[in-house]
Parts: C-alpha cells; structure tokens; sequence
C-alpha cells in the first residue's frame, strides 16, 4: 500500500511517498524563504507560494520515488489546523487528484501527523505518552490508537516554538528562532540567569511559556540605556547566555511536567513502553537529550524523529494518512479545512472530525 501526503499548512510546500513497508519513496520540502525579513510567516504570502509551487513539489516527490499517481492507493493532505489558505491549496490539491483519479481522500490532522511519525521512523508501538512541541502547539498526550489521543495538558499562552522564536525576535537573531537559540547556546553559560518557571507549582499538567518569555525581555531590557528594548546592547557572550539559559529554563518546564504525566501513563497504560517527542521544536538537541534522561530514569524507551521530520514535511502527512488508511479511515470530498483543529477532539467516533469508516 502506497500513500501520497501533502503538507502546506505553514510555510513549507511538502509531499512524500510513503509505503506500508515504512519506505520513503520520494519526499520533496520547500521551506518558504519568503518570510524571513518579517521576523515570522505572512499568512498571505504563505499560501500564494503554496499555491504557485504545489503541482511541482508533488511532480517532483513522484519523480524521485519513479512513479505515476495512477500508482498510489490514496491521497492525504494536512487539513487543519494551520493558516488556512495554505490548508487550502494543499487541500484542494489531494481532492483534485482523489477526483480525476477515483483515489480515496483522507483529511490529516496536521499534528496527528507528528503525533504518528515515530511510529514510521522507530519501533513505537500503541499506547505512548506523547510530547507534541510545535510553533503553534505545546500537548502532553496519550497516544493510544490512530485517531485515538488523550490530552492530559496543553501550554495555557504561547506554543514552545512560539516562546523560541519570539526570544529569538526580541534578539534580532531571525526567523525560525529555535534552530537559533539553539546554535547559539552552545557557547552560553545555562547558569548565568535566573529565570521563572511558570506553573511548575500547579498540580494540572498544564504549561505556560508567556512569563519566562517576559522575563528574558526584562534581561534584554537592562541592556538598553533608556529602557527601550530596540535600544539594546547586546554582545555575543550575553546573547549565548541569554539563548542558553532560556533553552535550559523552558526544556526543565517541558520535562518537569512529563514526570508528572509519566506517572499517569504508567497508572492508566500498564502495556505502555515508550516516551515520544516530535513536532519542530523536537528538533533541538538540548530537549532531546533532557528527555531521553527523564525516559531512562523512568525506564521508558525514548523515541524522536530524524531531526529533518520534526519540522513540517510531507513524509509525516503520508504516513499519518497510511495509517488512517489502513484503519478503514477515508473522508468524502466535502471535508471543509479546519483552520482549528484538536488532535483529542480527532477521535473517529468524535461526529465530522475523524472521517467515516469504509
Ligand atoms: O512543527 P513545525 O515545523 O511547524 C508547526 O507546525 O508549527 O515547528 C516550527 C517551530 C518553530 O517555532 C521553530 O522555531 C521551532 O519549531 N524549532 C525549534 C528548532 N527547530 C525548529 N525550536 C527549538 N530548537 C530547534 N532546533
Ligand atoms: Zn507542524
């Protein structure tokens, strides 16, 4: 069984090939280089690119993997949550080619798409307790089937990735901030400041990122000789410092909260063997290796994508739609995109969000 995926919900233009065997046949990304000068992605812009790069970023993806679309059994395409003109052209994409081929369509929940991408790139098996970090998106879940999540908390304010990237912002260091933040923390003393920890008191295992990112400015702030944060001086050694300590203060935020949630998961889900993060800020090494300490000491096995599928690709999109497939799961051609979607509210019993059964 072979499954073609299309991703376009922000600002990359993907498509990938994946089979049932977990083979990537062929996957093409376009990162929008268009956004960079605004300091974060212009909804507008976005979905113009898509539109004008979407049939050569899918004729490509079947180039590479040498095949035709009358080869594929289905099309998926990510369809919510996400800005919703770009849903829409990648939307409209997967129905154009379901239609004049006659090929089941499946709408994918952006973010069941990295919710299952472990399960294609690892041994992960159902249930596991889920760290969804993502630009627009910050979970603790239980993953306990396709189409089946149970969340047990979500950030109360800003996604992980948005709190990265509006430090990044505030230090002129440029859009996407994490990969950033990351390079430069290398060279930063994590130790040097102090930082809150929002909600680390409170027993519910929600997150809050607003008022460490408040307190990075106020640092910031103390550079500048009237206050003003434009007015900041800032040098290399203090913006390393600056970029480590808030990576080191938001990774023990993200893991102090997951030893709470491992213990509700090892309660709830006996069977259940695995801690799996994903989503783009899953990407960075310093969280990464946080986690697999917190799963070690947890006896958990630790399970993250190649770090070029946490951030948004094609590949997770095909193998999100594989899956639903393979459950029977497949939508009729007037699915509407969603430009809000939650994964919990996805579950195939839930009316309208999961699809029908075939
Ligand atoms: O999953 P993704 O590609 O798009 C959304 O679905 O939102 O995630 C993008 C987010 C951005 O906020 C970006 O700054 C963050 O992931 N990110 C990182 C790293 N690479 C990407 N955050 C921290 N460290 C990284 N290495
Ligand atoms: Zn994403």
């Amino acid at each position: 069984m072979i499954v073609l995926g299309i991703e376009s919900s922000c600002d990359e233009t993907a498509a990938a090939i994946v089979s049932d065997k977990k083979e990537i046949l062929g996957e093409t990304v376009l990162s929008q280089e268009e956004h960079k000068s605004y300091g974060g992605v212009v909804p507008e812009i976005a979905a113009r690119a898509h539109l004008e790069h979407i049939d050569e970023i899918i004729e490509k993806t079947l180039e590479k993997a040498k095949l035709q679309l009358k080869d594929i059994d289905a099309v998926a395409a990510s369809s919510g949550p996400g800005l919703i003109g770009g849903v829409v052209v990648g939307v409209m994409a997967g129905k154009a080619i379901s239609l004049a081929l006659n090929k089941p369509f499946i709408a994918v929940n952006h973010l069941e798409g990295h919710a299952l991408t472990a399960r294609l790139t690892s041994d992960v098996c159902y249930p596991y307790l889920l760290l969804l970090v993502s630009g627009g998106h910050c979970q603790i879940l239980i993953v306990h089937n396709v189409g089946e999540y149970e969340r047990l908390g979500t950030t109360i304010d800003d996604a992980a990735g948005e709190a990265f990237d509006k430090v990044a912002k505030m230090l002129n260091l440029g859009y996407p901030g994490g990969p950033m933040i990351e390079k430069k923390a290398l060279s930063g003393d994590e130790n040097r400041f102090t930082l809150p920890h929002p909600l680390s008191n409170s027993t519910d295992l929600n997150l809050s990122f607003s008022g460490l990112k408040t307190a990075v400015r106020k640092i910031i702030e103390s550079y500048s000789p009237d206050g003003k944060i434009e007015h900041s001086i800032i040098n290399e050694k203090d913006t390393a410092d600056i970029c480590a300590c808030f990576q080191k203060t938001a990774t023990e935020c993200l893991t102090s909260k997951l030893e709470k949630a491992i213990q509700i998961f090892k309660k709830n889900c006996p069977n259940g063997k695995d801690l799996v993060v994903a989503g783009g800020v899953a990407a960075n090494q310093y969280l990464r290796n946080a986690l697999k300490d917190l799963a070690d000491r947890n006896k958990l096995i630790f399970s993250a994508p190649p770090i070029r599928f946490c951030t948004d690709n094609g590949v997770m999109i095909a193998w999100a739609g594989l899956e639903r497939f393979q459950n029977g799961y497949t939508n009729e051609l007037d699915f509407k995109p969603r430009p809000r979607w939650p994964l919990d509210e996805n579950a195939p019993k839930a009316a309208g969000a999961g699809g029908v059964k075939a």
